[in-house]
């Protein structure tokens, strides 16, 4: 069901010293700062060969991500996405499978214009598990 990775985004507490890490240390191809208002998150898209990852800072109140720098102050890894071809298809075999979706179990429009859900990180080993329909 699940195909490519299509990211790993991590939390952080200082999107600019991140960025400069990835950019400057790593040698990656980093973007500039995206606020996303409406996810709650300024994100920094870095580019890899196979995958990219995100960087992920707290934007606005009740950013979702804000509790989990709480208890990860230097940051971590917060959720992996993995692609599907077909979200609603996807969501209804995973439910009858037995994993749980969070919110009302409606795809929302993710930061790349596109469907995604997240799955329960109590039935995946602890990761939170983002899907994306591609
Ligand atoms: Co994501």
């Amino acid at each position: 069901m699940i195909g490519r990775l299509n990211h790993v985004a991590i939390a952080v507490p200082d999107l600019a010293r991140s960025a400069a890490l990835y950019r400057d240390t790593l040698g990656a191809k980093v973007s500039a700062p995206q606020p996303e208002p409406r996810h709650g998150v300024t994100v920094v898209f870095v580019e890899l060969p196979n995958t990219k990852i995100e960087l992920l800072e707290p934007l606005g109140s009740g950013s979702p991500i804000a509790k989990f720098l709480e208890k990860n102050p230097d940051g971590g890894m917060h959720h992996v996405c993995y692609e599907v071809d077909d979200i609603l298809v996807a969501r209804d075999q995973l439910k009858a499978r037995g994993a749980r979706v969070l919110g009302d179990g409606e795809p929302k429009i993710g930061a790349h214009g596109k469907p995604v859900l997240f799955l329960h990180p109590k039935d995946f080993n602890g990761a939170l598990v983002e899907l994306e329909q591609v």
